[in-house]
């Protein structure tokens, strides 16, 4: 035997092993997983080699992009949920599809979302995120699990109780305040405006002055930068990633590499200023000095400077785009449900008058509550919750194998006609009159902030932040439509208006 020979035999004897796992995973276990939940009625888009349910994914989102929707349709779920929406239809309410060779199972249905969410043992982790994701937000709040999550929640808890959110209510009606001012201009010439970047860019501001004290031009860096991540992140969320791609020198990897140690740096030098005035004058009373001085007192748990950092990264995301999406969202249904506006307007001026709003004042105000929650309900800015089987579980009266990655559509459940009635798919604030609990047939129906233990910790910044900025908006101009907008609602990790939302405002005080 020539010593070619005997080295390719070498090589084959130690990849076989190898060989046999791919085939393994690549071929035996999505068969068998298939088969398994066929057995028990739940059926699915068919395995296809590699790819799973990848390229009709790809095929299907390509196609309900050339949707364009009425312009008061909210029957959105056609558009940014196109795959979900097309096999609920063909497999009913729960079915399996494959992300590659990941077995995923989609539920809509309230109960089982809450099973999962609220699960007492953590038994239904958080998915492992795609890398990406992680240079977005870190090892922070989001996405850490287990001990290190009860670790980083207590440490940013005492920041977002109520009465260290009432005292920001001033500084988000100055922040808004300021941007309002800008507005009076395109007010005045019935100018057209186009609101979706205004309320970015407002959103950040509260969110820098409100987390760091700071101004948006100093964190505009990093929101800049986040926001390249994000739209890189995006780019390839619907190819598979060779394992380890993420550590190949690339130039788009090199290009997020770049981002996120800019991202870094500016994050450090605003967390090391805060550290070092701790003697002159305390780590101060905003989210970033609450959660430094929680820390301080967690025994042997402190905050090390990079959890500091994915945190204040975590602030960033959630609080920037997820709000200022919520805002725009809540415009666009006042703009063409005028009525409403007007009885938002004639109670924001009973409760306010033209006074800048405080937090007692927002607390009287219930129709712009409801409308908000109506509005989270249809244009929820996040669309689909994700977990995966932690071990075997039951779930009803499914068995779903561990590792199995279960999808949770938030807007499919927001339009179940069985669980919020008939006209699910209007707008009706009123169905929210005696709170979210009573608004459906099941108390946990409304899912835009998540629902359990990993529920969202900034929804009543959220809301305080949407209130102050309608409210405001409300006492000092009246707004409608452009004639140019489109109806184009488009997933981008959250759900955004793919043409923007222009606005006409008109001044109500001349
Ligand atoms: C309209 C605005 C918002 C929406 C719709 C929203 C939605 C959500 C949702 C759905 C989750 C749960 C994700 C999951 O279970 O996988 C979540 C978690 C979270 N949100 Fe929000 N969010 C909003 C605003 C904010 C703000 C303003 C902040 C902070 C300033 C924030 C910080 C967080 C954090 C830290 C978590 C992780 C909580 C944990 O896992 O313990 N969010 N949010």
């Amino acid at each position: 035997m020539s010593n070619l020979t005997l080295i390719l035999s070498a090589l084959l004897f130690l990849l076989l092993p190898c060989f046999w796992k791919a085939l393994m995973h690549l071929i035996w276990r999505p068969y068998a997983i298939a088969k398994a939940f066929r057995k028990q009625g739940v059926r699915g888009p068919p395995y296809k080699f590699w790819f799973g349910s990848l390229g009709e994914m790809k095929r299907i989102t390509n196609e309900a992009m050339n949707l364009t929707l009425d312009k008061k349709s909210h029957d959105i779920t056609t558009r940014i949920l196109p795959y979900y929406r097309k096999w609920t239809e063909e497999y009913g309410d729960v079915f399996l599809f494959w992300h590659g060779a990941q077995p995923k199972i989609c539920i809509s249905d309230p109960e089982l979302v809450k099973q999962v969410l609220a699960n007492k043992f953590g038994f239904y982790g958080k998915i492992d995120p795609p890398s990406g994701v992680t240079a977005l937000l870190g090892k922070g709040l989001v996405l850490v699990r287990g001990s290190e999550w009860v670790r980083h929640r207590s440490a940013v808890s005492p920041a977002f109780t109520m009465d260290k959110l009432k005292i920001l209510t001033k500084t988000m009606a100055e922040c808004a305040k300021s941007t309002l001012q800008l507005w009076q201009d395109y007010a005045d010439d019935e100018r057209e405006i186009e609101v979706v970047q205004q309320f970015r860019e407002l959103a950040a501001d509260v969110i820098a002055h409100a987390a760091f004290g700071s101004s948006f031009i100093e964190g505009k860096q990093v929101f800049q930068d986040q926001n390249e991540l994000l739209k890189m992140i995006v780019q390839r969320n619907l190819s598979i990633e060779i394992p380890g791609s993420e550590y190949i020198p690339s130039r788009r990897n090199l290009y997020m590499w770049k981002l996120d140690r800019r991202l870094r740096k500016k994050l450090i030098s605003i967390i090391q200023a805060r550290l070092d005035s701790k003697e002159r004058s305390g780590y101060g009373n905003d989210l970033l000095g609450i959660m430094l001085e929680a820390s301080e007192k967690q025994e042997g748990q402190k905050l090390s400077m990079d959890d500091i950092i994915d945190e204040c990264k975590t602030f960033f995301f959630a609080g920037q785009e997820t709000t200022s999406l919520f805002l725009t969202w809540t415009i666009y249904l006042l703009s063409t449900n005028n009525e409403w506006q007007e009885k938002l307007r004639e109670e924001v001026l009973r409760e306010c008058g033209m006074k800048i709003p405080n937090a007692d004042m927002l607390s009287k105000l219930k129709l712009v509550t409801m409308v908000l929650l109506e509005a989270i309900r249809l244009y929820s800015p996040f669309i689909v919750l994700r977990r995966k089987a932690d071990k075997d579980m039951n779930l009803g009266n499914i068995n779903i194998p561990k590792g199995t990655n279960i999808d949770m559509p938030i807007m499919m459940s927001h339009r179940k006609k069985e669980i919020w009635g008939a006209d699910a798919g209007e707008f009706n604030p009123l169905r929210f009159e005696n709170g979210t609990v009573k608004a459906a047939a099941h108390p946990t129906a409304l899912l835009s902030f998540s629902v359990g233990p990993r529920a969202c910790i900034g929804q009543n910044f959220a809301m305080l932040e949407a209130k102050t900025v309608l409210a405001m908006i409300l006492q000092r101009f009246s707004f409608s439509l452009s004639s140019k907008y489109i109806h184009a609602p488009m997933f981008l990790i959250t759900v955004n208006p793919q043409y923007g939302l222009p606005v006409i405002l008109k001044p109500l005080h001349v």
